[in-house]
């Protein structure tokens, strides 16, 4: 079955409770919940990674590869620092979305600025825990578009 791996980065286990005037209040536990549900309905499989360690992400990007046909991620704060992150995800040739619970380009300068979004299909922000489910249904035609899945 064609399978999709949702990675988390930091600060990310702290949903529910961090920010909740920016992220809401809905758990990261309740966000994979929904991934997995959405994923089922789609026909695909949803493992997801939660890791506050920059190593950690791209260790999970690498071992990706044959694994997985697509990659969801919020890489948090990596977003706007991680050239490595970047370089993971064009070394796995996995096609993957960015995802991001708040609108970035409405935040501080430092926020609007993305590495990942140079090498992602696509990058979803401003939709809360939704963007991971626009995400998936962009991935899943993305990949039958290209005979993939
Ligand atoms: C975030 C946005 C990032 O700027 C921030 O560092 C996060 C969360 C989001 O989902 O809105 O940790 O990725």
């Amino acid at each position: 079955m064609t399978s999709i791996l949702v990675l988390n980065g930091p600060n990310l286990n702290l949903l529910g409770t961090r920010q909740p005037e920016i992220y809401g209040s809905v758990t990261l536990a309740m966000v994979e919940q929904a991934c997995a549900a959405h994923a089922k309905r789609l026909g695909l499989d949803a493992t997801c990674l939660q890791s506050n360690h920059e190593g950690a992400l791209i260790d999970a990007i690498h071992a990706a590869k044959g694994q997985h046909q697509g990659i969801i991620l919020n890489a948090g704060a990596y977003t706007h620092t991680s050239i490595a992150l970047m370089d993971a995800l064009i070394s796995v040739e996995i096609p993957s979305v960015e995802v991001h619970l708040s609108n970035i380009h409405a935040r501080e300068p430092f926020r609007h600025a993305s590495y990942i979004a140079k090498v992602a299909l696509g990058q979803i922000c401003g939709f809360g825990p939704q963007g991971y489910l626009l995400a998936l249904d962009a991935l899943a035609a993305h990949l039958k578009e290209a005979g993939a899945a």
